[in-house]
């Protein structure tokens, strides 16, 4: 793990402690990295009513896209774990529309860490949509 990644990391672990996550008390994380090199965070915030809750994937990327970045390559997304936990579908999908071969590194608060391609964890997300008839 590079020096670069450890820092986005200890970032990601700051931003999770200020998730709003009073219902579910799991506190999300997300460092967002664009070509220039350039970070944006995102927590998730939870809402009384469950199903408004933003993750905290995609209030990173809504962080980034009102700052005008949307070339990214990389998402360190952390959580207070045993194992690192993995972004859910629809998170998935919304990174997948900026970039499906982001790089994206799973960790949690204690030094544990996994990479991966977002196309690994989303394969073919938009096969065939785009040429329909
Ligand atoms: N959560 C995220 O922020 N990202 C994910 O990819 C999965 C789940 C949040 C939503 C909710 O606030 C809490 O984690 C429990 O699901």
């Amino acid at each position: 793990m590079q020096d670069i990644d450890n820092k986005l990391i200890t970032s990601a672990i700051d931003v999770a402690r200020r998730a709003y996550a009073p219902y579910s008390n799991f506190h999300v994380g997300a460092v967002l990295v664009d070509t220039e090199g350039k970070t944006f965070v995102g927590c998730n915030v939870e809402n009384l009513s469950y199903g408004l809750t933003i993750c905290a994937e995609r209030s990173a990327i809504c962080t980034a896209i009102a700052a005008g970045s949307r070339e990214f390559t990389k998402i360190v997304i952390v959580t207070d774990t045993k194992e690192p936990a993995s972004p859910c579908g629809a998170c998935r999908q919304v990174l997948a529309e900026f970039n499906p071969e982001m790089e994206i590194i799973l960790a949690n608060f204690h030094g544990k860490s996994l990479r991966f391609r977002l196309s690994e964890l989303l394969p073919r997300p938009a096969a065939g949509i785009l040429d329909r008839p």
